[in-house]
């Protein structure tokens, strides 16, 4: 398939996936033996069988379910190398990626050995691979602000480390104008700013996050139903790190041959393609491009809006450029 080699090997940066979301079911179940946690399924198999969502809620259900394998720093580590190993192997050649510390903190597992068992991995597949790894913290957005701000207290000692910072979670009900004072204190910091937003929730959702000075938009499927809006993104040079199998999976959209990243692209929109959640989703970077069924110079032009979007220097830029 000549689309398939074109897609792996154009250089990509991918700037929306969840460390925790790239658990493989086996790893999950290796993970879950060693660590003595109990999972709801019987083997890797029965869990690929429960990935069909109905929503965003259920797919979190089952999602912070596998997280609970997750206890040591090895474990961060070798989901982390793992990660960048099948990255690289697709042509991505900067990942910007998220970890959502405060569920495993509430187990009991330190935040030093989260970060540190990430960043000992980005470093180690920077000289193996020369993919260009970094980290940015979601805080999770069904929990309160005060959460949040305590959270970026407890990071203060990695600041130098983490790229940036931002929220997840379930979108609708709480919307980023309720995390305004956590944004604001992150900027405060030198956090780099994201914020899901227009996944499930309305397009007023990702007006609030522009207002709370966000600087990169996660999926923002639903800007696209909004011209004002796609206007403001497009003036403001705010970019949406899209993924389009995890809108599918998830039920945001029914039908990838409808989906507005072209449209948005073609508004002036710097749209990006990403996979988020990747095993969960039925897919890798790679797969999320090919799913779009676009011409190759417009997948070129979405790649390169990766590194253009990306909070890289700006020679990683011009290098995947
Ligand atoms: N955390 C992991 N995947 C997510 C998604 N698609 N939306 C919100 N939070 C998430
Ligand atoms: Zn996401």
């Amino acid at each position: 398939d000549p689309a398939a080699s074109f897609v792996d090997t154009l250089p990509k940066a991918e700037l929306h996936v969840h460390l925790e979301g790239t658990l493989e079911p086996e790893d999950m179940f290796a993970f879950a033996a060693r660590n003595d946690v109990d999972l709801p399924w019987a083997s890797p198999d029965e869990l690929r069988a429960a990935y069909s969502y109905t929503g965003l809620d259920r797919f979190l259900e089952l999602y912070y379910r596998g997280c609970t394998v997750l206890r040591r720093r090895a474990d961060f580590h070798e989901l982390t190398a793992a990660y960048l190993r099948r990255a690289a192997a697709q042509g991505v050649r900067r990942a910007e990626m998220f970890v959502s510390p405060q569920s495993f903190l509430d187990a009991g597992v330190p935040v030093a050995d989260q970060l540190g068992g990430v960043l000992d991995a980005i470093a180690e597949a920077r000289t193996d691979t020369g993919i260009d790894g970094a980290l940015l913290v979601i805080a999770q957005r069904h929990r309160s602000e005060a959460e949040a701000l305590e959270l970026l207290e407890v990071l203060a000692p990695h600041r130098e480390s983490l790229l940036g910072v931002g929220l997840g979670g379930a979108e609708r009900g709480n919307p980023p104008s309720r995390f305004a004072r956590f944004f604001a204190d992150a900027r405060r910091r030198g956090y780099r700013l994201t914020c899901h937003a227009g996944e499930e929730g309305p397009p007023e959702y990702v007006r609030e996050a522009l207002d709370c000075g966000v600087e990169r938009i996660d999926h923002g499927y639903t800007a696209a139903g909004d011209p004002a809006l796609v206007a403001r993104l497009r003036d403001e040079g705010v970019p949406l790190t899209m993924c389009p199998l995890s809108n599918l999976r998830l039920r945001v959209t029914d039908d990838l041959s409808t989906y507005p990243i072209a449209a948005l692209h073609d508004a002036g929109v710097v749209v990006t393609v990403n996979s988020d959640d990747p095993p969960y989703f039925g897919g890798y970077v790679a797969d999320n491009y090919r799913a779009l069924g676009l011409p190759h110079p417009t997948l070129a032009a979405l790649a390169r809006n990766g590194f253009t979007a990306s909070f890289a220097d700006d020679a990683t830029v011009a290098a995947g450029r």
